[in-house]
């Protein structure tokens, strides 16, 4: 039986720094940052926005009847929690429009929850055919101002449906490498991770040293906390990809940031869109790496249909229609985030929504958030 992802939807905030305008602002070579880190952009959370609004946004671009009647199961990969207790996919569940009798869960494991999901997806899969299960990665990756991470921010949303008809991938077996690793947390009394940046690297290179890969792929689509890690990841493999195909899985990553869950997935939607022929049938590598640390490689076959199953022109707008803040909206916006995600309370003023936005933080009172669809 074929399973795999049949749809892939993405979402990311039309608000969004510069980091030629960052590098201005900390008094750094802006090169260190365009050329070193290979980042261009960095997408933030706007005023209404969060990790269940970005997803919200991400699900509602690609959901169909027949998903809301078939996902029996959704799972919400993110390290951007907004609550201990309660899933976040509880909240999108009305708003979706799914089945009462749907499994909703949080999983975790740094970047690497949302392929963890993606595998007990296909298992689910194998086991209920006609089930589907709808996968959400939304993460807000802050570092918060003047630190090292700075630069790597960045945020947005992957939604995924897997069926046993995946119209734009099958889905093969991976291998995991797992190890306790000290490179980048987030314990419960902080806001912003504990990163030991050259650690965390090392640690990703390390994990995927021990992947068998015996043979070459034209394309491997990387997990990219910032875009020059594909060119490290790249150079340590065996069968290294072309300079060409390299630049084509990080297009997108690096005019977004790091979005920690969603960030494989955006490298696979950089390919669906950039590269310059037809990927049917074609094979290609995807290494997953979350700290802490699990690393993945596993593989995935273009359907013949997988154009078709890509909302192109909705993807296309999202990337040409954007708003590029100057360092003090930056400062102001982020402020404002870090207070509203510590508050019990808080009511959004009808300035602060986009007209592209379909989806708000509306309110949040008692710490129990309320979203609404405008
Ligand atoms: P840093 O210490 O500020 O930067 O932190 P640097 O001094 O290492 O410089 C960066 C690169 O720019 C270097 O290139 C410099 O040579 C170069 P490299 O040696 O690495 O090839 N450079 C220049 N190039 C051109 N012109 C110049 C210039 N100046 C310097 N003038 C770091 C960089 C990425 C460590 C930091 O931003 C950080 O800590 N980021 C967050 C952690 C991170 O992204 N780690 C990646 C691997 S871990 C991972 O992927 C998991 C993660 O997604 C979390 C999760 O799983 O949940 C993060």
């Amino acid at each position: 039986m074929k399973v795999g992802i049949d749809k892939l939807g993405f979402y990311a905030p039309k608000t969004y720094l510069d980091l030629e305008t960052l590098a201005q602002a900390r008094n750094v070579d802006s090169h260190k940052y365009t050329i070193g880190i290979g980042q261009k952009k960095m997408a933030l959370p706007s005023y209404s926005e969060d990790v269940i609004t970005m997803a919200l946004e991400a699900a509602d671009s690609i959901l169909d009847d027949l998903d809301k009647q078939s996902i029996d199961t959704v799972l919400f990969a993110t390290e951007t929690a907004v609550d201990f207790s309660k899933a976040a996919g509880i909240y999108m569940h009305s708003l979706l429009g799914l089945k009462p009798s749907v499994r909703i869960l949080e999983v975790k494991q740094a970047c690497y929850a949302s392929t963890g999901a993606l595998f007990m997806a296909c298992d689910h899969v194998k086991v209920h055919p006609s089930a589907r299960v709808l996968i959400l990665a939304s993460d807000v990756a802050w570092y918060g101002f003047e630190t090292a991470g700075e630069a790597t921010q960045g945020a947005g949303a992957i939604a995924m449906v897997v069926s046993a008809q995946p119209r734009i991938a099958e889905v093969f077996e991976g291998q995991v490498i797992t190890e306790n690793r000290s490179d980048f947390y987030r314990p419960s009394y902080s806001s912003i991770p504990v990163v030991d940046g050259k650690l965390s690297i090392e640690s990703y290179k390390t994990l995927l040293k021990k992947v068998e890969m015996k043979v070459s792929f034209p394309y491997i689509c990387f997990h990219m906390p910032f875009a020059k890690m594909a060119n490290k990841a790249n150079e340590i493999l065996e069968f290294p990809m072309s300079d060409e195909n390299l630049n084509i899985i990080k297009d997108y990553g690096s005019e977004i940031g790091n979005i920690y869950n969603g960030s494989l997935y955006l490298s696979l939607l950089s390919l669906i869109m950039k590269a310059n022929e037809d990927l049917s049938q074609q094979t290609i590598g995807m290494f997953s790496y979350g700290s802490g640390a699990i690393g993945e490689f596993f593989t995935i076959t273009f359907s013949n249909d997988y154009n078709k199953a890509i909302h192109r022109k909705h993807i296309d707008s999202m990337f040409e229609n954007r708003i590029s803040l100057s360092i003090k909206q930056y400062h102001h916006m982020m402020e404002f985030y870090q207070e509203r995600e510590a508050s019990s309370d808080f009511l959004l003023e009808d300035k602060y929504v986009y007209d592209h936005q379909k989806f708000v933080l509306h309110a949040i009172s008692k710490g129990h958030r309320e979203y609404k669809r405008i």
